[in-house]
């Protein structure tokens, strides 16, 4: 069943591009297949969901009432090119660990950026989302709250996940645990629909979104929108979703071995993605076709690789990672057909 909610979208956010890969491992050939969201519009994932709870919210609502949400990076710039282009003044509260290029797209678009500084014993996302209230409050504009609004995780049960998976065949869908939107759609998605994939949120050790951090790792997470220090508003699912950890060094060592490769140009979430995917396949005893939400790009975090995110992880566990990941490269060979779709436009 094609979603029939992207027909309404009047920018170009969905139906982004499914890259395959052939993976060879243990003396099988698996199907690893990327799906670039990369190619929304204003370039992330969160697209889809500023999209989603904008256009929902706004129908019930003064339509040149002011907007404000709180957002990590993506979604506050996916928010403020929505924002420009319908002439409506925008703010978004974020933390001091957003990228230049979400702070800068942020005010180029017209909107206003507030940082949020954490209280102590105060997650970055908790400090966002009571400041973004705050604001709100004083300022009387419309408080989208994406990270309490079942919204968020709706536009990807209704929008992401049937787009990828409606069309069956994949055994597991790997995604970033991080504040929980798109774990939730997904899992939301899975179990209404029947689809038999398996979900796999793949979130580095000191994450608590979905399940506790490992003992004596919570929080040092430095990669936007990958892990999350707050136990996420969607994590109550029936069914506990599996968690596989990558740590933050194996990510920024998957961002340099792949960065000299033909593999997509992907963010550092998305690695982390394809790193679990990489380690669950090694594992598989049948082959597998798999399939990994890809949120953005690498434009977002090369101008500040080297001086914000290396010095954060261990230099040691990151060359090691790096040997590993660069050897395993060759295995990973693309699918000579031209790129797809998972659905037909
Ligand atoms: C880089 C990145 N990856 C993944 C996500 C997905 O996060 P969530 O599912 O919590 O919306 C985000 C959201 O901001 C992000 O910025």
């Amino acid at each position: 069943m094609v979603p029939s909610f992207p027909s309404e979208c009047p920018f170009q956010i969905g139906f982004t591009p499914l890259t395959r890969f052939f993976v060879q491992m243990n003396g099988m050939t698996h199907e690893l297949a990327v799906k670039e969201e990369r190619f929304n519009e204003f370039g992330s994932i969160k697209d889809r969901v500023a999209w989603y709870v904008w256009s929902h919210s706004m129908n019930s609502a003064d339509p040149k009432r002011a907007i404000i949400d709180a957002s990590s990076g993506n979604y506050g710039y996916a928010l403020a090119r929505i924002g420009e282009r319908l002439g409506i003044p925008v703010t978004i509260v974020s933390s001091p660990s957003i990228s230049h290029f979400n702070a800068d797209g942020i005010r180029s678009a017209g909107a206003r950026l507030v940082i949020a500084e954490a209280q102590e014993g105060e997650s970055s996302n908790g400090a966002r989302m009571r400041v973004a209230g705050e604001i709100a409050e004083a300022e009387d504009s419309l408080f989208l709250d994406q990270y309490r609004s079942p919204l968020n995780p709706a536009a990807h049960q209704n929008w992401t996940a049937p787009e990828l998976l409606s069309g069956g065949g994949i055994d597991a869908c790997f995604v970033a645990a991080s504040s929980g939107g798109t774990a939730r759609g997904f899992a939301d998605y899975i179990s209404n629909s029947g689809s038999d994939t398996e979900l796999v949120l793949v979130e580095p050790f000191g994450s608590c979104a979905f399940v506790e951090a490992d003992k004596g790792m919570a929080g040092g997470l430095c990669i936007p929108g990958y892990g999350s220090g707050r136990s996420s508003t969607f994590s109550d699912m029936t069914t506990k979703p599996e968690v596989l950890r990558v740590c933050e060094a194996d990510v920024l060592a998957a961002y340099t071995a792949f960065r000299e490769s033909d593999f997509p140009a992907l963010g550092l979430s998305s690695l982390g993605v394809v790193v679990g995917a990489l380690e669950w396949l090694s594992h598989a005893d049948t082959p597998k076709r798999v399939a990994c939400v890809c949120a953005d790009g690498d434009e977002r975090y090369s101008d500040e690789f080297e001086e914000r995110y290396l010095p954060k992880v261990d230099s040691d566990v990151y060359s090691k990672a790096l040997e590993r990941l660069t050897a395993l490269l060759p295995l990973i060979q693309p699918v000579h057909e031209e790129t797809l779709s998972a659905v037909a436009r």
